[in-house]
């Protein structure tokens, strides 16, 4: 079975971070969400990997792919458009061949291997297996309807009515059925042809679509709240204390935390689950639970909570910052007596004076 992973799109919803990278090399805990998705695709055996990407963002994400600690076979496909889900099957066709497939979104975090899944549509070979999950916001998703005695009735994307609350989840698997479904299918009122309307499409020609509901968490991390929920969820289960950089004596850490190589603590107190990427400085600071911190930071006279701050930022005398996403070397500082709690979502580069 071949793997479809789509590292294409614009990540607009999260702007202005997606205005200089790509939405699926973000960080969480320190590593690109993407890599989280290869880590399960190379956990079900599968080599041959098609990565979709686009001309904006596609020579990162080949790089970041690059040193493949998962042995994979890498395929890149472009797609020169962000014309949707279905489309980018379309363009993957060549390499797809007839073969089975799994795709998988590549800004899409699951909390559980998708073995079981794998395993079910190898045995019992439907056309499609999509996984489910309840959510409280079925606007912003594909919803499937389903009846009494769970057989899927209907797909709707994004409706403005829902019918139910059970989200598609961006991982799926497909047999070659899905091709002559792609075709059959229009764009939508948002110009783009919808992977929802062509698994609706296989239903309407009386293939067989199976749902499994999935167990596990699930997140989408296309926003910047569920960016820092993955964040949260990822730390507070994959993370295990390791402190290889330098911790003087003035300083304290708790729990589970991760100092890289390199890094200096200084008369700080870390409490985890956290992580501190490598050749990073703390000085006088108080990091709180779920906060993941890049490499080579200066940050001094801060306390930070619930954030993510990527590599080569500088963070000055900032009272208190919670909830925040900072883009590479993006700079914050205090310049007034003003003391205040700070909620930010900055893009790479940007100086902040607070
Ligand atoms: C896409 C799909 C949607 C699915 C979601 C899962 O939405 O169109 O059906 O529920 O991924 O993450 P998009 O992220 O393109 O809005």
């Amino acid at each position: 079975m071949k793997a479809l992973v789509l590292a294409g799109g614009k990540g607009t919803r999260l702007r202005p971070l997606t205005h200089t990278a790509a939405k699926q090399l973000i960080p969480i805990a320190n590593r690109p969400i993407l890599f989280y998705v290869m880590d399960q695709i190379a956990q079900l055996n599968m080599t041959e990997v098609g990565v979709v990407i686009s001309p904006e963002t596609g020579s990162a994400i080949r790089d970041a792919l690059a040193s493949n600690p998962w042995g994979c076979h890498f395929t890149f496909i472009p797609q020169d458009e962000p014309l949707g889900l279905a489309h980018a099957v379309k363009v993957g066709r060549d390499f797809l061949e007839s073969d089975a497939f799994l795709m998988y979104l590549g800004d899409n975090l699951i909390g559980e291997s998708l073995q079981d899944y794998v395993n079910e549509f190898e045995r019992t070979k439907p056309d499609a297996l999509i996984l489910l999950k309840e959510v409280d916001n079925p606007r912003m998703f594909g919803v499937a309807e389903v009846d009494g005695s769970g057989r899927i009735t209907r797909l709707t994307e994004k409706p403005d009515d829902p019918q139910s609350k059970l989200a598609l989840v961006g991982t799926y698997l497909f047999s070659q059925e899905i091709h002559a479904a792609v075709d059959a299918i229009a764009p939508s009122a948002r110009g783009e042809l919808e992977i929802t309307d062509a698994i609706q499409a296989l239903l309407e020609r009386g293939k067989t679509v199976q749902s499994s509901r999935l167990q596990s968490w699930w997140l989408d991390t296309g926003k910047k709240d569920d960016l820092l929920e993955a964040n949260r969820l990822v730390l507070d289960g994959w993370v295990q204390r390791d402190l290889r950089g330098n911790v003087d004596s003035e300083s304290r850490v708790e729990g589970r935390v991760v100092v890289e190589d390199g890094a200096q603590i200084i008369r700080s107190e870390i409490q985890g689950p956290a992580v501190i990427g490598k050749g990073t400085t703390l000085e006088n600071v108080r990091v709180g639970p779920y906060t993941s911190i890049g490499s080579d930071c200066s940050i001094t006279s801060t306390k930070l909570e619930h954030c993510v701050i990527m590599d080569g930022v500088r963070l000055e005398g900032v009272e208190q910052l919670k909830d925040s996403i900072l883009g590479q070397h993006a700079t914050v500082r205090r310049t007034t007596d003003q003391q205040q709690i700070l909620r930010l979502m900055i893009g790479d580069d940007a100086e902040v004076c607070v």
